[in-house]
Parts: structure tokens; sequence; C-alpha cells
């Protein structure tokens, strides 16, 4: 296949239309992308780099082969799984046909972050009109049906594709509610328990132990439960919506999404120590232990994100928080997606402590974190039992919880 283009645009703070940054060039053979920025926007005051660690305005970029060729900025702007099913969908085609210079073109306004992608930089500006809440069960319905493969009407397709260009790979779509733009997500196919109100249980059990999680809501509608979160990435501004820059904690240390061995809490800390404050290190220690209380596996370093002004950097609320529910007779060892301490990825308080200096912690005020937090998590019955998740799946996930009662 050809080398393909895109021009690169971006919502400057407080501005609710985008301007032309710089240009994309992809060649999906090679598996190498190339970005330049366009010289009249590297001379506006207020220019900002696209990516300020990757892509700093400065010296010409160097072009990336990671992840297929696509900037790790890029990608966290386009849809994952769930996305790409949206956008082949409407193409007639089967998802793996979707390239990824189409996600990043077709994703839609609702996309993730404060860049947007378009074939030339003449191109105008892409309207945002996610759905309302009031449309909730006609697009979780939407969703539902994609899922199965089975035909949606156009009104109803076009309504989800609108919310439909996130990450992730659960069905979901962004919906405006009073003044802010939320995720629902919605339950999966196949989901044995009750996710939506397990991950809400989560979240806010996530909460009260100090982690920063952004407004969240359970809503019952029709029988079935959406999890609401509320978008840390957008502002309502007169009759538009202003954008925060997103980095995902893999484009920012680099790795490929392939490359797990490579993925690795302290390393992401020391890095942090260079672009973040000391305070947000601290979160990030939190948030590993909390995911080895609730058995949160699927921390991934897409799961962990950042927040940037152009000029610093700052951990985003935190997201996609779920326990994974352990299978009976397999034993209690877990593992998390990156690495914890000197015992690697090996699930344990223990291990977590092992590196509490790279997170600029003393062995003393770690013990007091893991303390304050397992103080809290250790009711995690009760906080579930009062967020409505039904004995059945308390049952079912009380094997997740081991590590709050030793
Ligand atoms: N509150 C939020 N505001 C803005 N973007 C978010 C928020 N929560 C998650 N995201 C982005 O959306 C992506 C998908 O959300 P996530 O909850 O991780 O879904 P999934 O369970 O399908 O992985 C995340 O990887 C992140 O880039
Ligand atoms: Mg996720």
């Amino acid at each position: 296949m050809a080398e393909r283009q895109a021009t690169v645009f971006i919502y400057l703070p407080g501005e609710t239309i985008a301007v032309p940054a710089g240009r994309f060039y992809h060649d999906p053979d090679a598996g190498v992308g190339r970005f330049a920025y366009g010289r009249r926007y590297v001379e506006r005051p207020n220019a900002l780099a696209v990516d300020p660690v990757t892509l700093p305005l400065g010296p010409p970029p160097r072009e990336t082969t990671v992840n297929g060729g696509i900037y790790g900025a890029f990608r966290d702007s386009a849809p994952d799984h769930w996305g790409r099913l949206v956008i082949a969908m409407e193409m007639g085609a089967p998802p793996e046909a979707v390239s990824e210079m189409d996600c990043l073109l077709a994703a839609s306004a609702a996309r993730t972050g404060n860049l947007d992608f378009r074939v030339n930089p003449e191109d105008p500006e892409p309207g945002l009109h996610p759905p309302q809440f009031n449309d909730l069960v006609d697009v979780m319905e939407a969703a539902r049906r994609i899922e199965s493969d089975e035909r949606v009407e156009p009104h109803l397709f076009q309504l989800l594709r609108q919310g439909s260009s996130m990450g992730g790979a659960r069905p979901k779509c962004t919906v405006e509610w009073g003044d802010g733009l939320w995720i629902a997500k919605f339950p999966a196919k196949g989901d044995r328990l009750n996710i939506p109100r397990i991950e809400h249980a989560t979240m806010t059990l996530a909460g009260r132990c100090g982690i920063r999680i952004p407004e969240v809501r359970l809503i019952p509608m029709n029988g079935t439960d959406i999890f609401l979160v509320r978008r840390f990435d957008r502002e309502k501004r007169g009759g538009g919506w202003s954008r925060v820059g997103f980095l995902s904690a893999l484009s920012l240390m680099q790795w490929d999404e392939r490359d797990r061995p490579r993925w690795d809490y302290p390393a992401l800390a020391d890095i942090m120590r260079r672009h973040a404050r000391a305070e947000d290190i601290r979160e990030l220690f939190r948030r590993m232990v909390f995911n080895i209380l609730v058995r949160n596996t699927d921390d991934h370093p897409r799961n962990h994100g950042f927040l940037m002004d152009g000029r610093s950097l700052s951990l985003s609320p935190a997201y996609d928080i779920v326990p994974t529910p352990a299978r009976a007779g397999v034993g209690t060892d877990f593992h998390l997606a990156m690495s914890v301490g000197e015992a690697g990825r090996t699930a344990t308080v223990k291990n977590a402590l092992s590196r509490s200096a790279r997170f600029g912690l003393t062995h003393e005020a770690a013990v007091r974190e893991v303390e304050s937090i397992k103080d809290i998590a250790v009711r995690w019955r009760e906080h579930f039992e009062s967020c409505g998740v039904s004995s059945r799946d308390r049952d079912l996930l009380a094997p997740s919880f081991q590590r709050c009662d030793s």
C-alpha cells in the first residue's frame, strides 16, 4: 500500500475550533510514520506541541516505528477495538480491513484528546454531535446490535457513530448530559457479571481510597445498568467544546503494544519525575496498589493516562478499574499487566513495596499508603452492597479481593 498522509489539527487551550499543526505521513507496509510541524503553526505565539515529550516544537521530529509507525499521541486519539468495529460497519468492511489511517481520519469529533485528523488543511471543522442522555436506550440497543453483527437503523447508527471514537474494547458511547460530556459504558455481549455496576462500585471504592476519579454515575435504564463517567478532556465553552490533550502511559513511554515485558510501573515513575509532579507519582503508586488489592489485571499502559497543557503533564483522573474474576481452583497468585517491583508483575503488596523509593516514597511512607488503602478496600463487600452489586456477583468476586484480607 502506498504512503498515506493526513493533516494533524489541534484545539489550542480554550479554543473550540482546531488549527492545522502539521502533516503526518504513514507508510503502512514499512511501519514507519513521520510528522512535520507546519511553518505557520510554529510561528504562532500560542503554538503547543502535539506531544511535548516525543514531538517537541523545536527540533525536526524523528520518524517513528513504534506500534506500526503511528505516534502514540495520534494513536491515543483514534478508536480501538470498539470504535473500529463501528467504523468498519459504516465502511462495510471487516474490522481487520480498516487501516490505522482510516481510523484516524474516520474518527468522530468525540475522539479522545485535543487532536483531529483531516485529509487536507482546508477541510472544514467537524461538528461534535454526540447523542443526548435521552437517546441512551436507543444508542445502547444500537451498540448491542453492532456487537451481534445485526442491522442498525441508519439514524441510530449515526447517533452512535458520533459518540463512538474513544479507545477501549467495550461498547460505549459519549453522550451529552447537563453541561458535560460523559462516556456511557454498556454491558458487553458475553458478560457473566453486571460489569457496569461493578465498575461503578470499584471506581467509587478507589475514590474512597484517595485515588482521583472523575465524576461517575450508575444509571439503571429499562432493566439494564449503564455506567457513566464524565469526560475529563472536554469542557463546554459557549456553543462549543474546548479540549485537553491526552497521552496514555504507553505513548509517554514509547512502549509498543506487543512489548509487554517492557511495561513497568517504576520505569513510568522515573519518567514522570521529569515531566509530572511528585504528587502524581505517589498517586500512581496508590493506583498500582489498588489494582493489586482488587485484582484489576487489565491495568495495561493505555489504561493510565496523562493530560497535557502543552508544557507539563499531569496524571489524568483514574479510569477503567474493574476486578478481574478469579477462576476457582487456580490458586491465589496473579500478575498485573505491568511490572510492579523486584518480583516482576507478581501482584503482591510485598512486591509493590520493593521499589517504593522509585515512587519518591520511603519504605515507611509506602507502608502507610498501603495500610490506608487497605483499611478501606477491606470493606469492599459493604461498599459493593451499598452500590447495589448483587450478592451473586459479590460472591463471584470474593476471590478477587483476597489481597485485602491478607
Ligand atoms: N473520563 C474520561 N474522559 C476522557 N477520556 C477517557 C475517560 N475515561 C477513559 N477515557 C479514554 O477512553 C478510553 C476507553 O475508556 P475505558 O474506560 O478504558 O474503556 P474500555 O473498558 O473499553 O477499555 C481510555 O483508554 C481513555 O483513552
Ligand atoms: Mg481501557
